[in-house]
């Protein structure tokens, strides 16, 4: 099924909305004044709609998480709900890591594949459209997350499961409440950043 460009920032501003965020502070919501020309997304019809709306991780927090997370060239890190893949690039252009991004939305993800192509990294990421509660976690060694808090204790339960043990996970702004208290807490200019590892 093809569905219009509208469609998709419809659908990422109901969600914004229905978790308080404001709409037109959403970088792809400076496009809802624009015309509005289809995209194909492969068939790929939105199943329900995001959990949490594409706000992207700003440059102090990328860093941040990253070096908390301690990641290396023999890491392979999950960014769920991944918007442009900045992380996951960061990690392989900066520390040789490999990378798998996983967003719902098909818009960002056509920008973090152009983007890895732009940073020499295509070879060292993936990005793969679908729903975070069903992917495959069990090769990652760092996930990262900036979701919201009721998504993080939601998502809590897979990741103690298919995590390996030693894998960390680092989460910008949001903490897991009472289900599982951060080992480390650091802040970089307005962000904060949560650190726990699997045990
Ligand atoms: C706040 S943005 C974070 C983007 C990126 N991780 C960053 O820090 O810059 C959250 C992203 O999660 C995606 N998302 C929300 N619910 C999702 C779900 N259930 N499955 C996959 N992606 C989801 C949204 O489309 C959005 O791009």
């Amino acid at each position: 099924m093809n569905r219009g460009r509208g469609s998709c920032l419809r659908a990422r501003a109901l969600a914004a909305m229905a978790l308080g965020f404001s709409a037109t502070g959403l970088p792809g919501c400076a496009l809802l004044g624009e015309p509005e020309p289809t995209i194909i997304t492969a068939g790929e019809a939105w199943t329900h709609l995001p959990d949490v709306p594409f706000v992207v991780s700003g440059e102090d927090a990328v860093g941040a998480m990253l070096e908390l997370a301690g990641v290396g060239a023999r890491d392979v890190v999950y960014d769920l709900g991944c918007g442009d893949g900045r992380i996951v690039i960061a990690a392989a252009a900066r520390y040789g890591a490999r990378g798998v991004g996983i967003d719902m939305d098909p818009y960002p993800l056509g920008m973090a594949r152009a983007a890895a192509l732009r940073a020499g990294v295509a070879d060292r990421v993936r990005f793969i459209r679908g729903d975070l509660f069903e992917a495959d976690l069990r090769g990652a060694t760092v996930v990262t997350l900036y979701l919201s808090p009721e998504v993080n204790q939601r998502l809590l339960p897979k990741l103690l499961a298919e995590l390996p043990a030693g894998a960390r996970i680092v989460s910008h702004r949001f903490d897991m409440g009472k289900a599982w208290a951060p080992q480390k807490t650091v802040r970089r200019g307005d962000a904060t950043i949560y650190l726990w590892t699997v045990p």
